[in-house]
């Protein structure tokens, strides 16, 4: 990290922000987040529609915390720039101040950040998430009535831990005629006798035991606080027998050494329990990916937390959300051991980028799960899941999910924004 041996020790100097002195710093104590009445939360608006979701996601989580807490709690926001903003003020897209204060705050939600095509441009998202190495990609399936593809819509309740680190996807490959593959493929082909098409492009696939061993105990740490039952491993050992399959025993070596008196196998179900899930026990079961893909569609009801290497991860949340609905309510947060940065799972929709058209559920349940996860103000994190709900029984949705419902009117992004509020508002 290179000016500070550790984040409990980060003490840095910003350059054009400065932490907004009515809120208070989250610490970090014997490891583990201490969080003040008034913390300072850290967000970045976005580029797109993201200044419309974000703006709507901050009213509607203060209105929440207003309700839950009396004046008691509040957050303190604090803005930092990346993406074209950061541009206007710094003149690049991902200033240190905004990774620095990230690393100040500890907690941050955000909104999505445009990619623009074209080579050699690293995606802004996989930036911070590297910088900050955030290897935990949370994602929660939520389904609050909307209208869905799926039959069994009302089961799908999971939550997702994608790895975000390693796998296919951490950018080690190179194109079939670069010199670097080709003097792979020579390497391969002397030293191994592996001979591969001289045509082929390499990509390499890293999967070690610190990272998934960090995600397990993560996924492992959250079922046991949130209640659930069930923590299933996807992977794909059949085949990839030293990647895909040693994730599956290394995380089941963290479920059955570290977590031993809250977990047992599936192989300890059958063989000492008959099959029956002892009470206060949570079922550490594995499955093969492609089994897994198909499962959620078919018996929904028998999965809660889903542990995958970063491409399963990939393909199994997409296909989770889209079994509920779809985007604009898909939410997600990236973590490390500390930091975590809520983000949603779509990207910047440019048609809809300043036109109050877009769905802010997503970025909203996004903020929902620093509340409720991070924050640990779980009351707030409820008050707005129960808005959500009413507003989709009541029909006032954006028009996302309004072309599903025929005849029903939608609304812009601040109106379903101000209906969300006054929900809250009415609650009891
Ligand atoms: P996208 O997620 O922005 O859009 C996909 C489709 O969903 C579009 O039809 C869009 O209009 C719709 N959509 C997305 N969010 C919506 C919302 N809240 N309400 C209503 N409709 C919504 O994906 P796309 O078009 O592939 O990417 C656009 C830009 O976003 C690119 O620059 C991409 O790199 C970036 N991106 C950023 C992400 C992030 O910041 N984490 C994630 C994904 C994409």
């Amino acid at each position: 990290m290179g000016e500070y041996d550790s984040i409990e020790k980060f003490e840095p100097r910003f350059e054009k922000v400065k932490p907004p002195e009515e809120g208070e710093r989250i610490k970090i104590v014997d490891g583990r987040l201490v969080i003040p009445d008034k913390p300072i939360v850290a967000y970045i608006e976005g580029d797109g529609i993201g200044p419309e979701i974000v703006t709507a996601a901050r009213k509607v989580i203060d209105a929440a915390v207003e309700k839950a807490y009396g004046g008691k709690r509040k957050i303190v926001w604090w803005e930092l720039y990346a993406g074209h903003k950061a541009m206007k003020i710094y003149g690049e897209l991902l200033p240190q101040d905004t990774l620095n204060g990230i690393r100040y705050a500890l907690v941050a939600l955000k909104g999505p950040l445009e990619t623009p095509v074209g080579g050699g441009y690293r995606s802004l998202n996989v930036a911070i998430r590297q910088a900050l190495d955030l290897y935990a990609n949370i994602r929660p399936v939520y389904y609050f009535g909307q209208p869905a593809p799926h039959c069994y819509a009302e089961h799908d309740n999971f939550v997702i831990f994608r790895e975000n680190t390693e796998d296919l996807y951490a950018g080690i490959e190179w194109p079939a005629d670069s010199p670097e593959a080709k003097k792979l493929r020579e390497f391969l082909k002397k030293e191994f006798g592996i001979v591969l098409r001289e045509d082929a492009g390499i990509g390499i696939k890293p999967i070690s035991k610190f990272a998934t061993q960090r995600l397990m105990r993560k996924a492992l740490r959250w079922a046991i606080e949130n209640g659930n039952k069930i923590v299933t491993i996807m992977h794909k050992g059949n085949i990839m027998k030293y990647t895909e399959g040693a994730f599956r025993q290394w995380a089941y070596e963290v479920a059955v050494t570290e977590f031993r008196d809250y977990v047992i196998t599936e192989d300890e179900l059958y063989t000492k329990y008959e099959g029956k899930l002892p009470e206060g026990k949570i079922l550490v079961n594995d499955r093969i990916a492609d089994n897994m893909l198909q499962q959620i569609i078919t018996r929904p009801w028998d999965y809660e937390v889903i542990v995958a290497p970063n491409v399963n991860g990939d393909y199994i949340s997409d296909e989770a959300n889209a079994l509920v609905g779809g985007i604009g309510m898909a939410a997600g947060m990236n973590s490390g051991d500390f930091i975590s940065v809520a983000e949603p799972v779509h990207g910047t929709a440019p048609k809809y980028a300043g036109k109050d058209l877009a769905n802010p559920t997503a970025e909203i349940l996004s903020g929902t799960l620093l509340l409720k996860h991070v924050l640990g103000w779980k009351e707030a994190a409820d008050l707005i899941h129960n808005a959500i709900k009413r507003a989709i029984k009541e029909k006032k949705v954006t028009q996302d999910l309004a072309r599903h419902m025929p005849g029903v009117k939608p609304l812009r992004t601040s109106e379903y924004t101000e209906v969300l509020i006054n929900y809250i508002k009415e609650e009891k």
